[in-house]
């Protein structure tokens, strides 16, 4: 089309109101929850950017599968839907439901996953990590220099450092080495790409030295639309088959259908092992329930089908990528820092460069989070020194490398001028940034603090 807006490619066909707690309100919500936007009712945000995770807005095609969805405990119609739809686009033979990602990353784990092994990721997302770890294995991040930089523009920012690969097999050996996983797109970095190059490459190096190459596939489509854009040769691919080719580069996944499944809920292993599957599913029935359906519904597996093909749609993906750049180009060209470039699902704000004022052990990252929500009752969370803070043996802390705050945009929810509305909450914050103080922690939980702990303003 020759215009330059970018539209919505859906029109709404129903509703949910907003709710608009006046300034009064938000502050006696702050000090009860103890500063921590955990802790709020959703009825108490006026714009939920916490996640893009089972937030999002399904399509009436989603609405009409799931009434017509197959509840059969075995066997399910909706399961070789979900199965079918799955094989298509990724290849794989064995498709096994889970109830979320998590449980597929700790079914998939504990089947091939022993103490004392490491398993490398560009950088693993938090539960993975915990998943990881509960196998007491270490987590290993190797993502590439440009990748822990908020103001490099490199493309592929997701990218793994494929010489660091080399070298930490080299040094704990291949046996401790039970798989290589790379997470599509990078979201503890950011939200950025990984490039179809760089998974060749992390293929050719798991292929020496006999390793298995899993990818973390919650953001596969978005990953994909990446590709198109910035690497040559995939101008004129659909994004169907550029998920096709990321997908035939390894041996398997862990989805959470709760991103790029366009659903609420749900999840899958995929796989091509037989043994590997085999192992999987006697674990599934133990913790999940029977193969063909996992913690799910029936009508959860038809929305996912259905979901699984619309999120592959270019004008849904452009959409989709152009809506989140829209904001970062909002706050940016205010002056507000940010991670640059966008990620594919959020704008992570530099609270870092923001609050110069602000030292780590006063959390400025939570302080302008904060901020988001008094200021406008905006919800966005923490990734910094709450969330990844270290103890040190003296009882101060060790900071995180970036105090950030992420505004993740929940797929197909909010408009243009939701998002105009957030821009101006966050450029309102940042014309009084000096006025903004520190948090100290009052109370907290010996891990996974961020989720409950409770502030005081200093
Ligand atoms: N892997 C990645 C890269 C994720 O972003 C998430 C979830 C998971 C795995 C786990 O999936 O929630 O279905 O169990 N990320 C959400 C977020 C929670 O807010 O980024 P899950």
């Amino acid at each position: 089309m020759p215009y330059r807006t970018i539209i919505e490619p859906f029109k709404i066909h129903t509703v949910q109101a907003i709710n608009f707690p006046t300034l009064q309100e938000r502050e006696a919500a702050l000090e009860r929850i103890g500063y921590n936007l955990f802790g709020l009712n959703g009825a108490e945000v006026i714009i939920d950017l916490l996640t893009d995770s089972g937030t999002g807005a399904m399509s009436s095609k989603q609405w009409a599968g799931m009434m017509d969805g197959d509840e059969s405990y075995a066997g399910s119609r909706s399961y070789y839907r979900f199965r079918d739809t799955i094989k298509d686009i990724t290849g794989f033979a064995e498709i096994i439901p889970t109830h979320q990602g998590r449980a597929a990353e700790k079914i998939l784990f504990a089947t091939m996953v022993s103490p004392g092994d490491v398993v490398p990721n560009n950088t693993h997302f938090d539960t993975t990590r915990a998943n990881v770890e509960y196998q007491e294995a270490e987590a290993r991040d190797l993502v590439i220099a440009e990748g822990k930089d908020p103001s490099s523009m490199h493309p592929f920012k997701g990218d793994m450092d494929v010489a660091a690969l080399e070298r930490t097999i080299e040094q704990v050996g291949r046996d401790r080495v039970p798989l290589v996983m790379v997470t599509i797109t990078n979201n503890s970095g950011g939200g950025q790409p990984v490039s179809m190059a760089n998974l060749r490459a992390v293929r050719e190096v798991c292929d020496r030295y006999d390793i298995p190459f899993f990818l973390d596939a919650c953001r596969f489509a978005e990953n994909a639309w990446f590709i198109k854009q910035r690497e040559e040769g995939y101008a004129d691919k659909t994004p169907r088959e550029i998920a096709r080719e990321m997908f035939s580069l390894v041996d398997g996944c862990t989805m959470s259908a709760k991103k790029d499944g366009l659903a609420n809920i749900g999840g899958f292993v995929g796989l091509n092992d037989p043994d590997v599957a085999r192992d999987c599913r006697n674990l599934l029935i133990l913790t999940e329930g029977f193969p063909t359906y996992g913690g799910l519904a029936g009508y959860d597996l038809e929305a996912i089908a259905q979901g699984l093909e619309e999120v592959l749609e270019e004008t849904y993906l452009q959409y989709r990528i152009r809506s989140t750049a829209y904001l970062a180009e909002k706050v940016s060209s205010a002056g507000v820092p940010i991670v640059r470039p966008p990620g594919g699902h959020a704008v992570y704000l530099d609270a870092k460069a923001f609050l110069p004022h602000i030292p780590p052990h006063q959390y400025p990252a939570q302080a302008l989070a904060v901020e988001l929500y008094r200021e406008g009752g905006v919800r966005g969370v923490e990734i910094g020194s709450v969330m990844f803070g270290r103890p040190k043996p003296d009882g101060s802390e060790e900071p995180a490398a970036m105090e950030l705050v992420r505004l993740a945009v929940p797929r197909r929810t909010y408009t243009q001028s939701h998002i105009d509305y957030v821009g101006e909450v966050v450029i309102a914050a940042a014309e009084r940034a000096e006025d903004i103080r520190g948090y100290r922690i009052t109370d907290q939980a010996p891990w996974l603090r961020h989720f409950t702990a409770r502030f005081a303003p200093l």
